[in-house]
């Protein structure tokens, strides 16, 4: 059996939604070619090849298919994967949770399990809480494309929202690598109640605003009082990006999840090229930059 699987890369937390929203690009993403063999072995051509582990107990792809495998209750059919890679590694575009998503589908489909999206999330989840952490911000909208809005991650609880204005998206992604696991150690443990209300507002409203097309609320919304001040001294330049990002026309800029890649939301891809050469400015020629559109297309298999 042979197939091959895109999976979309995704932007975590969408500024105010820590861990909860996140949000899946068009064309951009890495692809997995599989084929069943008589052992793993794993390939990777692409971007940051050389720093992904081919060790099927480091991977994220193998990872995420024997714990498929173990939870259906079925023997591991191992598998030759070639991963074709477009994301950054600890970038902040997701790559840990494309690789963890990829490798339960690819067991779903070798296991012929038929329709199965909490087994493949949950699987999916164990590969991401050991490389980046529990968190299921990217992965679900990576399975399920558009804006996703994770409920409860241990239940696998993920409500989706819909996107009802014109959006394009800036991606820019400085030459820096951050690990998620070590850009959770700066974020503070606890809140005052008057520090939590207050990202609940801007939270509420960035997910009210985008499903309701209202573009006036949607700078408030895209305001993170939470992650942003606390990790933006990881990315040098971020402020300065984000003041050019804003008056350039950008509803919002902030970090992809935990960065390096920042991402600015944008009305109209006239306003996303100039907000892309302005940031592009700031983060300088070694910095790759990407305007897309929200992909409203999960992963997908194909032959
Ligand atoms: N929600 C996670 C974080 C996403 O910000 O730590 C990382 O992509």
């Amino acid at each position: 059996m042979k197939f091959s699987i895109f999976a979309p890369g995704t932007i975590g937390n969408v500024s105010s939604g820590f861990d909860v929203l996140g949000l899946a690009v068009d064309g951009l993403g890495d692809t997995f070619h599989f084929e069943a063999a008589d052992s793993y072995s794993i390939r990777v051509s692409g971007r940051d090849a050389a720093d992904i582990p081919l060790d099927k107990a480091q991977n994220a792809v193998t990872i995420a298919s024997e714990a498929f495998y173990r939870l259906f209750g079925r023997r591991a059919q191992p598998f030759s994967v070639h991963i074709d890679r477009a994301l950054p590694m600890s970038g902040g575009l997701g790559s840990s949770a494309a690789s963890s998503v990829a490798g339960a589908l690819a067991a779903a489909r070798f296991a012929k399990a038929g329709p199965c999206s909490n087994l493949i999330l949950q699987a999916a989840l164990e590969a991401e809480a050991l490389i980046a952490g529990p968190h299921l911000d990217n992965i679900a909208p990576c399975f399920y494309g558009g804006l996703t809005l994770v409920q409860d991650s241990e239940a696998l609880a993920v409500y989706p929202i819909p996107i009802q204005l014109e959006l394009w998206i800036v991606l820019i992604t400085p030459p820096i690598k951050i690990k998620t696991k070590d850009a959770r150690e700066v974020l503070p443990p606890t809140l005052t109640s008057a520090q939590w209300s207050k990202q609940m507002a801007h939270c509420t409203t960035l997910a009210v605003a985008l499903a309701r097309g209202d573009a006036q609320h949607l700078a408030f919304g895209l305001t993170d009082t939470y992650a942003e001040p606390a990790r933006a001294s990881l990315i040098p330049g971020f402020h300065k990006a984000q003041e050019l990002a804003k008056s350039a026309g950008a509803y919002g800029f902030s970090m992809s999840g935990s960065g390096p890649t920042c991402f600015a939301l944008c009305p109209n891809k006239t306003i996303a090229e100039s907000v892309g050469r302005a940031v592009l400015g700031v983060f300088g020629p070694k910095s790759s930059l990407h305007i897309v559109q929200p992909r409203l297309k999960g992963a997908e298999v194909f032959t």
